[in-house]
């Protein structure tokens, strides 16, 4: 949670109204991870190196509320003290940071940046969690130092200056921002992205981080085209003049409509922008103590478009999400189905990430599928198709509860971590104990670089396009077709399933079609939703393929419409939610053909006979029959393989959700209380 940017021009003479600008957009990229507070950290007046004498202190704006609130109120600001927008910078260096509350209530005291204290020499944007704060809180308090703020973030720049000035008591005149942020660096416990603002080094950033992710963008780098720039050593662009833009943010976002060439910061690294030049330094140990060191790295080409990250002709991002899946699935499947060619070149998939360790997860003791939310729901729906053309027993574990439980992984499991972000913080740390404990790690992510594809021995991009929208959506059906193409992977070897196997990959080419058809069905989900819009609560049962379907279609509706809902495993209906069946109770149930189509219908029977209020989801002809012994409306959605169902089936309860929440007058895109990325436990 929570978004940090940054923006730095070089030799580039900016306007105080474009920095302005480009630090609002950068946050705006941003606001998903997290909309409870925000604000930003600019020069005060003409570059400080104009100064001879000690710069003066940035203008600090923190603001309660979503990003337009700051933006109203640093405009309120500008209009007050007359504040020069038309000012002209030839170096200038502005941080920003949007904010997910976990330490202290949504408030200015509490948003970032923090400070380091009057004066404000050290400022910090952060994102992540310090979990030894109290600790240095504690003997920062002993050295004088006063706190504002509820967060933990707060004794990162208190740290700071506290190093800065004892190196210069220590007559240490020459310490460098890098040296005060890898001192810093040392005393901190949890995960962080980190970028640092000080007067005391003007036109200079530092960034760092550890757990959570961070990238620098890099504009009009040199003035050759070339896209495979190293950095070899610390002054790598520092000796030439030309103009250049540098962007630090913690996802490609906020950078795609600046600069295509990227750097994704690793754990440990500290980022060093000054003179133009790029440092990038980590510890490294050497004769038995460490030292920070420079590394070189090379800059990567983003491969996203700026399209991807706007709404088009949709009025929500959830809404163009929902409705580009058709798209997307064939983005997810392209160039990884194998059509054949008869017997003898039989219909099968093709999955790069794996080919080198399929061998290794056939002879698994047993596959374990571990994520959250969305994406714990998306493995659930996969599960009993990877247990049927594996043979391996497939068990499941929401990240946080294998943690807290520390439950058994062994060498000989397969452990599959799934995640749109690849940043999730229990899906993070789950993946740390699986590897501990000698698993093959596979993950399955939409976020080329992320945490998760890089700390996984292989894996699977789901390749969704940006999914922005706080509730996953057309990342939930990528990650099922991912993982019947994982199943599809790893039965391939066996003869007697291969009929099914490719009947299942006919249904993967003709899946992008049926959920064009199953869209159409927006009109009526409206209707629905307009019907429900006063209803408290909504029960959703399903079963066998479809029980994800359930938990999923709950999930959408309970975090965007915030109505309570619940998915419930249909077999379970007589051991208790029964109860709560009247005529007034709306109950959605899922009975599309499958094998468990008969035990759906004698479940809808025993609902019509306690005069339950249902909204079935069947195949497409089953209208009449669901709805023959009582009073129901019926959904009527293309069969298709059963595995697949489920992808077909969650798009009419998220176009529901969709509606619903616009009709209830909610925000779509911002859940309340939610945010995209949850990159703390
Ligand atoms: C719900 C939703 C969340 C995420 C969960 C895991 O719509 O988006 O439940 O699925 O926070 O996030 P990732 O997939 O990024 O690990």
């Amino acid at each position: 949670m929570c978004g940090i940017f940054a923006y730095l021009n070089f030799h580039a003479n900016k306007e105080r109204r474009h920095i302005l600008e480009v630090l609002f957009n950068g946050l705006r990229r941003l606001e998903y991870r997290g909309y409870d507070s925000a604000g930003i950290a600019i020069d005060d007046s003409l570059s400080p190196l104009h100064y001879t004498s000690s710069p003066p202190p940035p203008l600090v704006f923190r603001q309660a509320g979503n990003i337009e609130s700051l933006v109203n109120s640093v405009n309120q600001e500008i209009t007050n003290t007359d504040l020069n927008l038309d000012e002209v910078f030839y170096f200038h260096a502005g941080i920003a940071h949007t904010r997910w509350a976990t330490h202290g209530e949504p408030a200015p005291r509490n948003s970032h940046p923090q400070s380091s204290g009057p004066g404000d020499d050290f400022l910090v944007v952060h994102n992540g969690v310090i979990t030894n704060y109290e600790v240095l809180k504690e003997t920062l308090v002993r050295h004088g130092f006063t706190f504002d703020s509820d967060t933990d973030t707060e004794v990162i720049p208190k740290l700071a200056k506290f190093v800065f000035d004892k190196a210069n008591e220590e007559g240490e005149q020459t310490v460098t921002f890098c040296e005060v942020v890898f001192e810093v660096m040392r005393h901190l416990e949890g995960a962080y992205a980190l970028i640092f603002k000080s007067w005391h080094y003007p036109n200079e950033l530092v960034a760092c981080k550890r757990g959570s992710p961070l990238l620098l963008g890099v504009k009009e780098l040199d003035q050759d085209k070339s896209n495979n720039h190293v950095f070899k050593d610390a002054h790598f662009l520092s000796k030439n003049e030309h103009p250049k833009e540098f962007f630090l943010s913690s996802d490609p976002h906020a950078l795609v409509e600046h600069t295509k060439k990227v750097l994704v910061i690793e754990d440990g690294e500290v980022v060093h922008l000054k003179d133009g030049g790029v440092s990038i330094l980590k510890f490294e140990r050497r004769n038995g103590s460490s030292r920070p060191a420079s590394v070189e790295r090379a800059l990567s080409v983003l491969e996203m478009e700026v399209e991807q990250i706007n709404k088009g002709k949709y009025d929500h991002y959830m809404q163009k999400e929902i409705h580009e899946q058709p798209e997307s699935l064939t983005t997810t499947m392209r160039g990884r189905l194998i059509r054949g060619g008869g017997s003898r070149k039989p219909k099968t998939v093709l999955l790069g990430g794996l080919k080198d360790h399929l061998k290794t997860i056939r002879r698994s003791r047993r596959i374990v599928f571990i994520g959250c939310g969305t994406s714990y729901n998306a493995a659930l729906a996969s599960r009993p198709i990877l247990e049927e053309l594996s043979g391996i027993p497939v068990s499941m574990e929401i990240a946080s509860d294998l943690w807290d439980r520390q439950g058994p992984i062994y060498r000989e499991d397969t452990a599959v971590f799934v995640s749109q972000s690849g940043e999730t913080a229990d899906t993070l740390l789950a993946l740390e104990y699986a590897r501990e404990n000698g698993a093959l790690c596979v993950g399955i992510t939409n976020t080329v670089g992320s945490s998760i594809a890089r700390k996984t021995h292989c894996g699977v991009h789901i390749n969704a396009g940006a999914e922005i929208g706080v509730a996953s959506t057309k990342a939930y059906t990528s990650q099922i077709v991912v993982m019947v193409m994982l199943a599809l992977a790893i039965g391939s070897d066996t003869i007697s399933s291969q009929t099914r196997r490719e009947a299942i990959v006919d249904g993967l080419l003709d899946l992008p079609n049926k959920v064009r058809e199953v869209l159409k069905l927006d009109e009526e989900m409206k209707d629905l939703a307009q019907l429900l819009i006063d209803e408290q609560s909504l029960l959703v049962f399903g079963r066998g393929y479809n029980y994800a379907t359930a938990l999923e279609g709950a999930l959408k509706v309970k975090e965007v419409s915030l109505m309570h809902s619940e998915g419930i495993l249909a077999g379970e209906m007589k051991h208790g939610p029964l109860a709560l069946v009247d005529e007034n109770l709306p109950i959605a149930v899922i009975a599309t053909r499958d094998a468990c189509f008969s035990k759906q219908q004698s479940v809808i029977q025993q609902l019509h006979a306690r005069k339950g209020r249902l909204i079935v989801m069947c195949s497409k002809g089953d209208a009449a029959s669901v709805s023959s012994s009582g009073s129901c409306r019926a959904i009527e959605v293309p069969q298709v393989e059963d595995c697949l169902q489920p992808v077909v089936n969650i798009v009419p309860l998220q176009l529901l959700a969709y509606h619903l929440t616009v009709l209830r007058g909610h925000n779509v895109d911002q859940p309340r209380n939610l945010a995209k990325s949850v990159t703390t436990q």
